[in-house]
């Protein structure tokens, strides 16, 4: 057998997100979310075309980003419970990182491979500040989908998707654990 390393081991075998309502300051600083930037962008990616990058969220901007909820939420006619869920996101959050999808021409790496290295990217901007002792969670939203929304408050060009936004801060409260899959359901195994 290898040399196992028993920490990254037990690290990924029991980590998980922490639901964003126990996520409170503080918050990574600058020089620490840094670091755990430059992980993130630690990922394989075919062709090294890098077709992700990060915007940082620190509170001011959450808090604007809160109270502009309701003006794109009634655009896209969310209900107001769906909008009010969503503000209180914005309004609760001491960092989010958005993870961009960035997309690069290649004649030879599919847009498919560069979506998936840009989704590495986030799940490793998670897992590197869960592993740092943050708390952190994965979000998305129905507003992350919003094409001037990611435009005209995130300054995504028009080629550009949100991967979506991860909070990162102190956490509050034990998180519960939620059911993983049965690997019977998910494991073929071709021998011959
Ligand atoms: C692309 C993506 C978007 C997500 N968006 C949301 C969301 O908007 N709201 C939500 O409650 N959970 C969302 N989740 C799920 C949370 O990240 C949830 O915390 C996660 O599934 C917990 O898994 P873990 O315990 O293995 O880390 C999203 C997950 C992914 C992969």
């Amino acid at each position: 057998m290898p040399d196992r390393n028993q920490a990254a081991y037990d690290f990924l075998s029991t980590r998980r997100s922490r639901p964003w309502r126990s996520i409170a300051a503080p918050a990574p600083d600058d020089a620490t979310l840094q670091e755990l930037l430059t992980i993130a962008a630690r990922v394989p990616d075919h062709g090294k075309l890098v077709p992700f990058r990060f915007v940082v969220l620190r509170e001011p901007a959450l808090r604007r980003i809160a109270d502009l909820v309701a003006t794109y939420g009634q655009k896209m006619e969310r209900t107001e419970e769906e909008i009010a869920k969503a503000r209180e996101v914005y309004d609760h959050s001491p960092l989010a990182v958005a993870v961009v999808e960035r997309p690069q021409y290649s004649a030879k790496v599919p847009s498919v491979e560069q979506q998936y290295a840009a989704g590495a990217a986030c799940f490793q901007l998670l897992n590197a500040a869960l592993a740092a002792g943050w708390a952190a969670n994965w979000l998305s939203g129905w507003l992350s989908h919003n094409g001037p929304f990611r435009s005209n408050v995130l300054g995504l060009e028009g080629n550009e998707r949100l991967v979506g936004l991860v909070h990162i801060g102190t956490e509050t409260a034990t998180p519960p654990e939620r059911p993983r899959p049965d690997m019977d359901d998910l494991v073929t195994w071709i021998d011959a």
